[in-house]
C-alpha cells in the first residue's frame, strides 16, 4: 500500500488525548475507463453507481471518460439514458442534479461483439478521440463472464491504442479460473497484453473496511499479538453466511458451486489476514507476499481427510424471515437433479510455525438463517479451573472480528457476578465502528475504495497470480471429490436453517461448536 495513512493529529492535553484524523486528498491522473459489459449486471449494479458516487464525492479528476462496451447497438445517449435509469435504480445519491450532467457527459458507449475485430477498431478510434494530451491512462474493465476473456485479451494485444496509450490497466473480476490450471492458463492469456504491475483482480471482500481493519487491528495493537498463536488461541472459526438465494445467477452457479463462488476467493482472503506473519513494511508486495505463504502451509488434502472433515450441503425450500423460499433445484437455470453445492463447512490446518494443531472452521452458505460474515478467534480456557465447573465460562474467552452486517469488534470476557456466590458471568467488550467513531466518517463502499486504488495504482487490495493459484490449490482437492462422488442426500438443509446436520457433527466430534446467533 503507498503511504496513504491520513495525518493524525495528536495532542496529549491533561489526560484526554484529542485525535483527529484528516481526510486523505486523492489525486487520479486523467483516465479513460473502458467497461467491458457496460450495460450488463455488474455494471449497472455496482460499477456505475459507484463512479457516479465518487464523482459526486469530487473525487475524480475534471479530464475522465467512461466508454461502456457491449453487443447491443446503441448511442451515447441511449447508453446515458440506460445509465441514468440504473442510477435511479441502485445509485445511493440523487441523480436530478449538476452532478448527474457533470457525469453524463464523460459517458460514451462502443457497439460490437468481443470477438468481433471491427468493434475493436470502433473502440480503438474512440479511445484515440477522447485521449487528449497528454494521453489519459487507459483503464480496461472486465465486467464480463470469463468465457469471452481469452478472445478479448488476444484483441487487446493487437489493439493499437493498448501500445500507445500512456498507461493501461485491466481490472478483471472473479473467478479466476475453474480451478489451478485454467487460472494459469488465463493469466498466460493475459499476460500476453499486460504485465503484472497492470493487473488489478477484484476481490470485493478486500474493499471492506472491517476486513482491511484486520490488519490494523492486528498490527497496530501490541496487547493481541503475543497471544496470536497456538500456546494461546484453542481454534478460529470463520463464517460467510448468507440469507440470499443465487438470484438470477442460476446459470453461472451451477458452472461454479460454492466453492468456487466463496471458499476460493473471499474466505481465503480471510484466513489469510487472520494467520499470515506480519508484513516486513505496508507495501502491497509485502503483504502479498505473506498472504501466499500462508496458502502455501495449508495443509493438503486427502481422500480421507475430506470425507470427514469436510461437509457439502445445497438448500432445500424453507423460510427466510417469514418469507417462502424455494429449494436451490427449483431456482431458474438450475437443474431439478442438480449436485451443486450451495453449503461447505471444513476444518483446515495451517502448518506452520504459529499455528501448528490449530484448527480453523471454515463455514459458508446460501439461504442460511442470517446474513453474517464474522471471524472469532476461540482462547484456550485457563490452566486451572480455580472457580470450580460449575461456574465455568460456557464461552471461553472469544475475539469476535464482525464483517457485517455488525461492524464491530468483540471481546467475551468472565467477571464476577455480584453476589454472595462465586459465579462468573460473562460480558462483552464491544468496539462499534459507528456508535464510537463519532466523526460521521464515510464507510466507502468496497468497490468505491477498489476502482480509486486502481485508478492510484496500488495493488495491496488486489490478488496477485501466484496467490490466486495458491488459493486454487488449497480447493482444488475437495472441488474434485465433491464432483467425482455421486450425493445422495442433495437438497440437505432446508433454507433458513443454519445448514446441514452433518456441519454440527463436525464440530461436536471435536468437543467445539458453531457460533450461533
Ligand atoms: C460474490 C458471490 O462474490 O459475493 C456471491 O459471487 C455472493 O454469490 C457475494 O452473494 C457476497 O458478497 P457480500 O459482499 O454480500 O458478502
Amino acid at each position: 500500500m503507498e503511504n496513504n495513512t491520513p495525518d493524525i493529529n495528536t495532542d496529549v492535553s491533561g489526560e484526554s488525548q484529542v485525535c483527529r484524523i484528516f481526510p486523505e486528498k486523492i489525486n487520479i491522473d486523467p483516465f479513460i475507463m473502458v467497461i467491458f459489459g457496460g450495460s450488463g449486471d455488474l455494471s449497472r449494479r455496482k460499477l456505475l453507481p459507484t463512479l457516479f458516487h465518487l464523482c459526486h464525492d469530487q473525487n475524480l479528476p475534471d479530464d475522465f471518460a467512461i466508454i461502456g462496451f457491449a453487443s447491443s447497438a446503441r448511442s451515447d445517449a441511449e447508453y446515458r439514458a440506460l445509465v441514468k435509469k440504473a442510477l435511479e435504480e441502485f445509485s445511493a445519491d440523487p441523480v436530478q442534479s449538476e452532478c448527474w450532467e457533470r457525469f453524463s457527459r464523460k459517458l460514451f458507449y462502443v457497439s460490437g461483439g468481443f470477438e468481433d475485430d471491427s468493434s475493436y477498431r470502433r473502440l480503438s478510434a474512440r479511445l484515440q478521440e477522447l485521449a487528449g494530451k497528454p494521453p489519459k491512462q487507459v483503464i480496461y474493465y472486465m465486467a464480463v463472464p470469463p468465457h469471452f476473456l481469452p478472445s478479448i485479451m488476444e484483441r487487446l494485444r493487437y489493439c493499437d491504442f493498448c501500445r500507445t496509450a500512456a498507461d493501461k490497466r485491466l481490472v478483471i473480476e472473479k473467478p479466476f479460473g475453474r480451478d489451478r490450471a485454467s487460472a494459469a492458463e488465463l493469466n498466460r492469456l493475459i499476460s500476453h497484453a499486460f504485465e503484472e504491475d497492470q493487473i488489478y483482480r477484484i476481490d470485493h471482500y478486500l474493499g471492506k473496511e472491517t476486513v482491511q481493519n484486520i490488519l490494523f487491528f492486528r498490527f497496530a495493537n501490541s496487547i493481541f499479538e503475543p497471544l496470536w498463536n497456538r500456546r494461546y488461541i484453542d481454534h478460529v472459526q470463520i463464517t460467510v453466511a448468507e440469507t440470499l438465494g443465487i438470484e438470477n445467477r442460476g446459470r453461472f452457479y451451477e458452472e461454479a458451486g460454492v466453492v468456487r463462488d466463496i471458499v476460493q476467493n473471499h474466505m481465503m482472503q480471510l484466513l489469510a489476514l487472520v494467520a499470515m506473519e506480519p508484513p516486513t513494511g505496508f507495501e502491497s508486495d509485502y503483504i502479498r507476499d505473506e498472504k501466499v505463504k500462508v496458502y502455501r502451509t495449508i495443509r493438503s488434502m486427502d481422500e480421507e481427510y475430506i470425507r470427514k472433515f469436510t461437509v457439502a450441503g445445497q438448500y432445500g425450500a424453507g423460510r427466510i424471515n417469514g418469507h417462502a423460499v424455494p429449494a436451490y433445484r427449483e431456482e431458474k437455470d438450475t437443474s431439478p437433479q442438480s449436485t451443486t453445492p450451495t453449503f461447505f463447512a471444513g476444518k483446515f490446518y495451517i502448518d506452520n510455525w504459529r499455528w501448528a494443531g490449530i484448527p480453523f472452521y471454515l463455514r459458508t452458505g446460501k439461504r442460511l438463517k442470517k446474513r453474517i460474515t464474522e471471524i472469532s478467534i476461540h482462547f484456550r480456557q485457563p490452566p486451572l479451573r480455580l472457580f470450580g465447573t460449575t461456574c465455568e465460562l460456557r464461552d471461553r474467552n472469544i475475539l469476535v472480528l464482525g464483517v457485517q452486517p455488525a461492524e464491530e469488534i468483540t471481546l467475551h470476557i468472565g467477571v464476577k457476578h455480584p453476589g454472595v456466590g462465586n459465579q462468573l458471568f460473562p460480558v462483552d467488550m464491544v468496539f462499534n465502528y459507528e456508535r464510537d467513531i463519532h466523526d460521521h466518517v464515510h464507510f466507502p463502499l468496497a468497490y468505491e475504495r477498489l476502482l480509486l486504488d486502481c485508478m492510484k495504482g496500488d495493488h495491496t487490495l488486489f490478488a496477485r497470480q501466484d496467490g490466486i493459484e495458491a488459493m486454487w490449490s488449497v480447493v482444488d482437492p475437495v472441488i474434485e471429490q465433491w464432483e467425482n462422488t455421486p450425493v445422495e442426500d442433495f437438497p440437505n438443509y432446508s433454507a433458513g436453517t443454519w445448514g446441514p446436520a452433518a456441519a454440527d457433527d463436525l464440530m461436536h466430534n471435536e468437543g467445539r461448536r458453531w457460533r450461533t446467533w
